[in-house]
């Protein structure tokens, strides 16, 4: 099955950050990425620095200013820290995926563009998606050197010693908005890339005594590109997604979910990596899972030494784990995931526990 817009996936996620090159370290030893390309003053970019990570079919590129003239990534740090700036999506035709969106109600930020070198052409286009970030659509099918024009052979090769973290690709992006906002930007993402509502948590399916949140999901029909988005829900205390949007001063990208084919082996790994996860589910969480007599191929004690949740659904079952906020401020985090058996879903069960699992890290902040 394929979508008509003629998404074939997610290709890379940019990240603004503080010190580009610290991050690219930080996701080699964590992460085991590898850095793969490198713009800079000595490739001819004068006024930003950016790091290419690969591993698997999973690209992250981080981008720092250098000069004083790139208002555009310092207005970014200055208001949000370290965050994602976009996503992309690789397309068969840059120009057709933005014309059908701006039709649909798009915001535009970049125009259909060629970027071009000697060798190649790499193509892209981009729309404006929450306060400020950007879903960006690129194609480098005529494009023949290292990533896009501009870039070149990375020049810092950290030989850090690193444990095998299997990660592979992108599995879905959530982000975070305010009150009211989510059907807008459910709305605008459905019209302009062609998606559909998959899932929508309504008021008391997701919550705490003190807390809640609104999510519904978009995907592409062939479930290639999955999008979640949340708003606060009126609760006793403050959500955690009011939490974000004052810390991150707006609304943006709360977190990438990567998949795993071995979520055990891959959490067991990145720990030693030195990633710290949201705190494990209490006991009672395993104790009851073991009640349940689900078909479950792993472990459950190793499950619970980990600290990863299960969430049976109609086709299959979920794992997954949370990390902590990765920068200085509780906004982004990552997240792993693990398919089994054809599940496509989000884990209705996982979300609750790890929306009482940020919970309890807000208290500890005293946002709560
Ligand atoms: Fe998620």
């Amino acid at each position: 099955m394929a979508n008509k817009l003629g998404i074939r996936g997610y290709d890379y996620v940019e990240f603004f950050v503080g010190s580009a090159k610290v991050w690219a370290y930080w996701f080699s030893k964590a992460t085991g990425m590898k850095i793969t390309a490198y713009a800079g003053p000595e490739t001819g970019i004068r006024n930003k620095v950016s790091y290419l990570l690969q591993k698997n079919d999973l690209k992250i590129l981080v981008t720092s200013p250098v000069k004083p003239d790139n208002y555009e990534i310092y207005n970014f740090i200055q208001r949000h820290g370290d965050g994602v700036k976009r996503w992309t999506l690789n397309v068969n035709d840059v120009e057709y995926a933005y014309n059908h969106a701006i039709k649909n109600g798009a915001i535009p930020t970049i125009k259909p563009r060629e970027l071009k070198d000697a060798n190649g052409i790499y193509l892209e286009a981009a729309i404006k998606l929450y306060d400020d970030a950007e879903i960006s659509f690129v194609n480098a099918d005529e494009y023949h050197g290292i990533f896009q024009p501009g870039f070149g052979e990375p020049i810092h090769n950290y030989e850090v010693e690193t444990h095998e973290t299997g990660l592979k690709i992108v599995d879905h992006i959530v982000g975070n908005v305010r009150e009211n906002e989510m059907n807008f930007w459910v709305d605008y993402m459905n019209a302009a890339l062609n998606f559909e509502t998959f899932v929508d948590f309504g008021p008391g399916d997701i919550g705490t005594e003190y807390s809640a949140l609104l999510s519904k999901v978009v995907r592409s029909e062939d479930t290639l590109i999955r999008n979640p988005v949340n708003e606060p829900y009126k609760g006793k205390r403050k959500s955690q997604i009011e939490e974000y949007i004052e810390e991150f001063c707006g609304t943006g990208i709360q977190h990438i979910a990567i998949r795993s084919e071995n979520i055990i082996e891959t959490i067991g790994a990145m720990r030693k990596n030195g990633i710290e996860f949201l705190s494990t589910p209490p006991a009672t969480y395993y104790e009851s899972l073991k009640e349940r007599d689900l078909k479950v191929e792993e472990d459950i004690d190793e499950l619970k030494e980990n600290g990863i949740l299960l969430d049976p659904e109609s086709d299959g079952y979920l794992l997954q784990i949370f990390t902590k906020p990765v920068g200085d401020r509780p906004t982004f985090f990552f997240e792993v995931i693990q398919r089994k058996g054809g599940s496509q879903g989000f884990g209705k069960g996982n979300f609750q526990a790890l929306f009482e699992a940020i919970e309890r890290d807000q208290a500890a902040r005293g946002n709560l």
